[in-house]
């Protein structure tokens, strides 16, 4: 259904692909993952012809995209795109937004657009805000306007764009609980995503890019679990793991927690779970492994390893230079203790290298 041949597109300064090939049939659910400047707006942009590729062939539907004699409105009509920032248009209800492209574009009368737009939000979950302006609308909700927007030209393919990068972390579940819908219904969807855990749940395949291409693509379980090559594997691992080094002149303990809850949260950990986490940690630091170095610099290097739904958390401490476990020392403090020891168990230590792994339990 979509087949892309030696794409190409180049910016002046910036080539941000340079050789993308893939085939999509139709009902597959693609999600595009890898590191921010690879190109894969870009790519979304290029297969609705929102750029113009360097080079290259796009084929949709056997239709040459990249045609000089190709009438672009009438494919891209095919192709519905959700973009990060609703685009809703402000001076028109709801319903009014659903409705416009299939009149204007589709020549849908009135009455055609707004029975069919009124399925639509029902199937978002939004008939209930058909005639409220989107302003009054939570940005979970504006983006399911959107989509139901899209899917109002009745297109075969749905591109996404980082639909739920711009949202609060508590409305994003609302937004891939509808594109999980179509996916279920067999719509076949391109998805730009950073949330993982979605990407292994809705997709038929991943495609990882980077340096210009599709670097590397698989199923969810070959790309999240066995990835092959070593950029997949360097991401996948990041994803993974929480890497933290502390030094004493530049710690500034605000960006350290600032980093970790981006991590708790892309670890579905819950807002408890990362509030626990957070209080100990900072108790282990600041009650414990900083006392332990006295006046001298502390240089300690965090890791934390998350498996699938955070059922299990490891915690592990490189504190370099220091010589004896600051876990054994007694600051006099047993309320530190206890929360200590609630929520984390020491696996392991060594005294010679500094190092500590513990489980954390939250
Ligand atoms: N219109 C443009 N003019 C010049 N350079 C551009 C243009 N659009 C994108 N680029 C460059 O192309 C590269 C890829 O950008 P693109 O937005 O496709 O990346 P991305 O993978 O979507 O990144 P992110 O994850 O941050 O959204 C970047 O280096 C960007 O600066
Ligand atoms: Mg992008």
């Amino acid at each position: 259904m979509i087949s892309v041949k030696h794409l190409k597109k180049v910016y002046p300064g910036a080539t941000p692909l340079s050789d993308v090939n893939c085939e999509i049939k139709k009902g597959e659910v693609i999600s595009i993952i890898g590191p921010s400047g690879t190109g894969k707006s870009t790519f979304l942009r290029c297969l609705n012809r929102l750029e113009t590729p360097t080079s290259g062939e796009i084929w949709v539907n056997g239709i040459n995209m990249c045609d000089s004699r190709t009438s672009l409105p009438k494919v891209r009509k095919n192709l519905g795109m959700v973009f990060q920032s609703f685009n809703l248009f402000g001076h028109k209800t709801v319903l009014e937004n659903v409705m416009m492209a299939p009149m204007d574009l589709l020549g849908k009368s009135a009455e055609e657009a707004k029975k069919f737009g009124m399925e639509l939000l029902e199937r978002v979950g939004l008939a209930a805000k058909a005639s409220v302006y989107p302003d009054k609308l939570s940005g979970g909700q504006q983006q399911r306007v959107a989509i139901a927007r899209a899917l109002a030209m009745e297109p075969e393919i749905l591109l996404f764009d980082e639909p739920t990068s711009a949202l609060d972390p508590t409305m994003v579940s609302e937004v891939l609980s509808v594109i999980a819908n179509l996916a279920k219904q067999g719509m076949t969807m391109i998805i730009v995503t950073h949330e993982m855990r979605f990407a292994r749940d809705v997709s038929t395949r991943i495609f990882y890019m980077d340096e210009g291409c599709i670097y590397e693509e698989g199923t969810p379980k070959e790309i999240f679990d066995h990835p092959q090559k070593e950029l997949t594997r360097n991401f996948i691992f990041k994803i993974k793991n929480w890497l933290y080094e502390i030094q004493k002149e530049s710690f500034d303990f605000y960006e350290m927690m600032r980093s970790l809850e981006q991590f708790a949260e892309r670890q579905y950990l819950n807002r408890k779970q990362i509030l626990n986490l957070r209080l100990a940690l900072e108790e282990l630091l600041y009650r414990k492994i900083f006392p332990a170095y006295g006046s001298v610099p502390w240089h300690v290097f965090c890791e934390l390893t998350c498996s699938e739904g955070g059922s299990e958390i490891a915690l592990t401490l490189k504190c370099s230079g220091l010589q004896k476990s600051p876990l054994s020392a007694d600051f006099g403090d047993r309320i530190v203790d206890a929360i200590l020891c609630k929520y984390l168990q020491l696996q392991s230590s060594d005294a010679t290298t500094g190092e500590f792994v513990f489980k954390v339990t939250l």
